[in-house]
């Protein structure tokens, strides 16, 4: 399966990409752990990255767009991949969608899992991060999913914040950017939902505001419907 996956910083992608790989073996594909993992590297990319990523900005799209299309020729994309925090504004849409019409490559899937902003902010403050896997879930702000004290409660390892998720400014930022429905994320979402029927590509809506199983158990029954 050829997938994206949108929402807003916080909605869960990561959560639900997860879930998803898991079910049918595609490769996820986190423009966002692609580029914290250049940053701590220190690579040239992770240097030109970080001050935008810490500012709550987007990378510059000479930048992130041929570094994804660079990534879908990989062998590991040949059974499938999930695109999980691309396209993010409307011109990486376009540009993404050119780039498959030329590798003759079918999407099949696009869903957008729909959010409201305050929760996704407080979802974003109080996520922690596994040492092990960063999309076990754990919330310090959520019954369901705290952490079991400073561990992991999926596997009892080592937590950690993202720096990102702590400045209000940057969450708010992020958001701006997600909810602009003229050129950022939400436009990315509505090119891809218009062509929708005449290039034969599902495009599925989520509910993010329910808990981490029945947003799993939601996206099982519309894949099968
Ligand atoms: P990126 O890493 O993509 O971050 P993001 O979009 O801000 O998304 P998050 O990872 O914060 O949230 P998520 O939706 O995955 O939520 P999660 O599942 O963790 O991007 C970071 C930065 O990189 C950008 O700001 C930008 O600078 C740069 N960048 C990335 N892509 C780029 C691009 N294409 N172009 C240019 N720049 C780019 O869930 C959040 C929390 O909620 C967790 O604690 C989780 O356990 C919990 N949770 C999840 N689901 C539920 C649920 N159903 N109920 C309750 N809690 C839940």
């Amino acid at each position: 399966m050829r997938l994206i996956l949108l929402g807003a910083p916080g909605a869960g992608k990561g959560t639900v990409a997860k879930q998803l790989t898991a079910i049918d073996g595609s490769v996820q594909i986190s423009t966002g752990d692609i580029l914290r993992a250049a940053v701590k590297g220190g690579t040239e990319l992770g240097k030109q990255a970080k001050a935008y990523i810490d500012k709550g900005d987007l990378v510059p799209d000479d930048i992130t767009i041929p570094m994804i299309l660079d990534r879908l020729k990989e062998d590991d994309c040949k059974s499938g991949w999930l695109l999980d925090g691309f396209p993010r504004n409307k011109n990486q849409a376009v540009k993404l969608h050119e780039a498959l019409k030329k590798e003759n490559m079918k999407l099949d899937i696009v869903i957008e899992m729909e959010l409201d902003r305050q929760i996704a902010k407080n979802r974003i403050m109080g996520r922690r991060l596994c040492v092990n896997d960063n999309n076990h879930p754990n919330n310090v702000y959520i019954d369901a999913i705290k952490p079991d004290g400073d561990k992991c409660r999926v596997c009892g390892g080592e937590l950690s914040k993202r720096d990102d998720d702590q400045d209000e400014a940057a969450i708010d930022k992020r958001h701006n950017i997600y909810y602009d429905d003229k050129e950022g994320t939400l436009a990315a979402a509505y090119y891809f939902r218009d062509i929708a029927d005449q290039e034969g590509i599902r495009y599925i809506t989520l509910d993010g505001k329910a808990g981490v199983e029945e947003v799993a158990d939601q996206l099982v029954k519309k894949l099968e419907a």
